[in-house]
């Protein structure tokens, strides 16, 4: 799926400029084919992610038994039997590098009586899974897994669950959505509170179908589902995530303008958006509107000074995929950055705390490691240098970003997990005006 014998060669650059769409959201993406193997009939997702971690989780769709086509380049149709009607996955299920295709799964897998087994990439199999396999199991589904459930594989037989209330640890998008799912197919109500505020497009898209669910500040009931969801078609809106890469290179690159076309705007993911309009940046939301029951905007962005800003609480969790990229807008700015609260970077794809710090050193940063989060202290001249993504897309990404702005070149090794969640990345670089190479 990855290419990670590939480089990637970033040279400075002096504009951007142009107008740009970005692909569908990757969050939204998995969630949708997941909801169609729920309903029963035949439904269609535009915009689909064909990237690495969403087409695993397709993958993993269409081994219950669901036919599945591919229509056009961004779209999906899915013809389900509904739950009562899948097949027990034939082989092992690879979530590959996927976290949210591993925990989604292994809470919707918990529902109907069917065994699976669920493994992915060595990367995947380090992440932390007892945050699922412990309240799944208090729900009575039956999951073995690597130290008592701590880490994939899982081994996962489903039926006959209960519903219980739980308060999550931390804020997770992804163990907030395996209970939800989980909780549809419970005998009883499911209750959720969440301490801060996760991306809660799994709330949204069921609220829409008509599903028996009702959310209340932090709070979620998930009711049993008493039919199969109806099928439906949607429109996945842009992925501000990706977004961030482009916003963060047309503030920092010191000529141009770049409008981003049909970004998702919901307010759980518009952490970066906000704090980098605080730092001084010039981004305008034109042309609100909604798609897929989903906020979406236009975003016009202008090179912009920065100044320092510091970054904690519900904005860390509204912003937790975007924390590499914002260091690099923290190398420009004026003062002393600071982000805190964020220890939840440490299990993502890599350490990324860490890798963010010594990759971004290599190339002149002043960032200093925290045990919750990094101070970095601008604005800083970075210089070109030889650097790993550690398999990390969003590293790869980030540093990319940040050669567009370095004096001489940049080599960022190990640069094809890019293709996890944002295939087209360097092909809409190109397209604005940098001058990037794989090799
Ligand atoms: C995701 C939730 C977030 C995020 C991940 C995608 C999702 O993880 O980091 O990239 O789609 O639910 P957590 O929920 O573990 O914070």
């Amino acid at each position: 799926m990855s290419e990670r014998w590939s480089t990637l060669v970033v040279s400075p650059c002096p504009r951007l400029e142009g107008e740009v769409q970005v692909p569908g959201d990757k969050s939204i993406s998995h969630r949708a084919v997941m909801l169609a193997a729920l309903a029963r009939g035949t439904s269609r997702v535009r915009g689909f992610l064909y990237g690495g971690d969403c087409e695993a989780t397709l993958a993993a769709i269409s081994a219950l038994g669901l036919e599945v086509e591919r229509p056009a380049p961004d779209d999906v149709i899915l013809h389900s039997p509904g739950p009562e009607g899948w097949q027990e996955p034939p082989d092992v299920v690879d979530c590959a590098n996927s976290g949210t295709t591993m925990r989604l799964l292994t809470g919707l897998l918990s529902g109907p009586p069917l065994t699976s087994v669920l493994t992915g990439s060595a990367q995947l199999r380090r992440r932390p899974m007892k945050r699922v396999t412990q309240p799944l199991r208090q729900m009575g589904a039956c999951i073995l897994g690597r130290r008592d459930g701590q880490y994939a594989p899982l081994a996962i037989r489903g039926g006959a669950l209960r519903g219980i209330t739980y308060e999550l640890p931390v804020a997770s998008a992804q163990v907030k959505s395996a209970l939800i799912l989980a909780g549809l197919f419970a005998d009883s109500p499911t209750t959720i509170r969440e301490p801060g505020p996760a991306r809660d497009h799994t709330e949204r898209m069921l609220c829409g179908l008509g599903a028996p669910i009702s959310v209340k500040g932090h709070t979620i009931t998930v009711h049993p589902l008493t039919t199969p969801l109806p099928p439906f078609d949607w429109t996945v809106p842009g992925d501000m995530s990706s977004a961030a890469f482009l916003m963060v290179a047309a503030l920092l690159v010191l000529r141009g303008e770049v409008i981003i076309r049909n970004v998702g705007v919901n307010p759980t993911r518009t952490g970066l958006l906000d704090v980098l309009r605080r730092m001084g940046g010039h981004i305008e939301l034109v042309n609100a509107r909604e798609v897929g029951g989903e906020p979406v905007a236009d975003l016009v962005v202008r090179p912009s000074p920065l100044r320092a800003v510091s970054v904690q609480g519900g904005t860390v969790v509204r912003m937790i995929d975007e924390f590499p990229v914002f260091a690099v807008a923290a190398t420009q700015a004026q003062g002393r950055t600071e982000v805190r609260d964020a220890q939840e970077l440490r299990v993502k794809e890599t350490d990324r705390i860490a890798a963010v710090v010594r990759e971004l050193h290599k190339m002149g940063a002043h960032i200093q490691e925290l045990p919750d989060g990094f101070v970095v202290e601008g604005p800083c001249s970075l210089y070109g240098a030889r650097v790993s993504s550690h398999g990390d897309h969003r590293l790869a990404m980030a540093l990319a970003v940040a050669g567009l702005i370095a004096s001489g070149t940049t080599e960022i090794t190990d640069a094809g997990c890019i293709v996890d969640s944002y295939p087209t990345f360097v092909e809409t670089l190109l397209h604005l005006g940098a001058s990037l190479d794989m090799v």
